[in-house]
């Protein structure tokens, strides 16, 4: 995982109080531990940040994956509002999401990790093919939501295929109405 996102969500977990962030960086092993946005981490080494933090919160995974989702969604909007601005409507901005991950890195200087992980297998419905030992789908799908809404569009989401269900990828199918 690329530390930009990393980054990303000590600054959510620090929103839910330092004494609770201390706690997650120190049990999770982050603590004292310098983010390099551009650098790609271990995916057990961000598994770790993400469980710790469902521990000390006290929240499950979705609910995680969720609210880092809401927090992240505005700072993407802000850190590349190109990617947003150049799309019509959120059909075409989700279309490119695969293409972002896939450009992003090299701009910034990394290597990609989602690379092999996220595709668009069908146009209509517009269907993604997601496979990652992060299981972040409930991180996906409320993406695409915020994706939605910030294009004044409402979607509705299918998940026929999903990981935690013990599938071997998810299939997220969204449907524009
Ligand atoms: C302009 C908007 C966006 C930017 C700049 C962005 C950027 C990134 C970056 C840099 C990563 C880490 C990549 C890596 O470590 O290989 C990432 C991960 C991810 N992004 Fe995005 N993203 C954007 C929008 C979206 C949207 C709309 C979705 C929903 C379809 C999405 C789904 C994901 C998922 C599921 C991951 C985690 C993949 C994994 O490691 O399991 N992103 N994103």
């Amino acid at each position: 995982m690329m530390g930009i996102v990393i980054q990303q969500l000590v600054k959510f977990i620090g929103t839910k109080g330092k004494d609770r962030q201390e706690k997650i960086l120190e049990k999770s092993g982050w603590k004292d531990k310098e983010i390099k946005i551009e650098e790609s981490y271990p995916e057990t080494e961000f598994q770790k940040l993400l469980i710790t933090t469902t521990e000390v919160l006290g929240i499950d995974a979705v609910a995680a994956q969720i609210g880092f989702a809401e927090y992240v969604f505005p700072v993407l909007k802000n850190e590349f509002p190109g990617y947003f601005q150049t799309a019509k409507d959120v059909k075409t901005f989700l279309r490119r999401i695969p293409r972002v991950h896939l450009d992003l890195p090299s701009i910034m200087g990394g290597s990609a990790t989602t690379t092999e992980k996220l595709k668009v297998i069908n146009e209509e419905p517009l269907t993604f093919y997601y496979k990652s030992s992060n299981k972040l789908c409930s991180f996906m799908k409320r993406l695409i939501e915020l994706s939605a809404e910030n294009y004044e569009q409402k979607v509705t989401i299918e998940e026929p295929k999903c990981m935690l269900r013990g599938d071997d990828h998810c299939e997220v199918i969204v449907k524009i109405k």
